[in-house]
């Protein structure tokens, strides 16, 4: 039966000081099992560019595939929170364009709340798509959506300027109606600071222990993603390796008429 967790249990769980569990995923198995898992927030993030679709950023990565992407995963959720992410160019271009295009993920796609990168710079945006009663993720820190702006994907906030800004980021986020933020690629203890000063959770991914809950992309703690694994990301499995050696296998067997056999055939 469908009762999935709303607002008010992240709220309450981040009122009881329970740490807050989100995983990535983008179609129906992977929210179907971790779901079921019992993982606290499904993000159906614009990192399906770089996971599933091989983009070498989440740049090109739009509207109808979100949608798709999002529908796929409501569909198959029966306790989690969902959050969809805001695709580049949804939100950032007109105000006008980010409450159609929050509201459409929502109406379209079965999301609980979106979630959309920046800081200072997107209080209005935040402000204007609460304002409508959907519910909005902050995301700050290394925000891979500004790749270019950041030279590549490098920790953000190590010296005092940086670090200033970021705290700034947060209280602007927070301030204009957020109910959550994402602490992506800083410093623990910069993400200490800011946990300790918002009143709302914060989820970290590579932005250490003292962050209200933790997010990481289900591809890469499953050892599904190809090359570069960064420091931050503690891989749960090897699911490549085991793919690998069912494909062999499947493939030797059709190969020499072992596959199907009897119990696979019909009278
Ligand atoms: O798109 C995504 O997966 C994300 C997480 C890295 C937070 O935004």
């Amino acid at each position: 039966m469908k009762k999935p967790k709303t607002i008010l249990d992240i709220r309450e769980m981040y009122e009881t000081k329970k740490k807050i569990a989100v995983l990535t995923a983008y179609d129906y198995p992977f929210a179907r099992i971790m779901d079921h898992a019992g993982i606290d927030i499904i993000l159906v993030g614009d990192s399906a560019g770089n996971v599933v679709a091989g983009h070498e950023n989440t740049l090109p990565v739009t509207m109808e595939e979100m949608i798709y992407h999002t529908r796929s995963v409501t569909r198959a959720v029966e306790h989690s929170f969902v959050v969809a992410d805001m695709p580049f160019l949804s939100y950032q271009a007109d105000i006008s364009d980010a409450r159609r295009n929050a509201g459409r993920l929502v109406k379209e796609g079965g999301a609980h709340a979106v979630k959309l990168e920046g800081g200072i710079n997107l209080r209005q945006t935040i402000r204007a798509i609460t304002d409508m009663d959907i519910p909005v993720v902050g995301h700050i820190g290394l925000t891979p959506q500004s790749v270019h702006r950041m030279g590549g994907y490098r920790i953000q906030g190590r010296n005092a300027e940086q670090s200033r800004k970021i705290k700034e980021a947060s209280e602007a986020v927070r301030e204009a109606g957020a109910f959550a933020l994402v602490l992506e690629g800083i410093p623990e203890l910069l993400a200490g600071e800011i946990t300790a000063s918002l009143d709302i959770p914060t989820i970290g991914i590579g932005a250490g222990p003292l962050c209200s809950g933790q997010v990481l992309v289900a591809h890469d703690m499953l050892g599904l993603s190809q090359g570069f694994s960064p420091k931050f990301v503690k891989r749960y499995a090897e699911l490549s390796q085991l793919m690998t050696n069912a494909f062999t296998e499947y493939i030797t067997d059709v190969k020499e008429g072992k596959f199907p056999g009897k119990e696979h055939s019909f009278n």
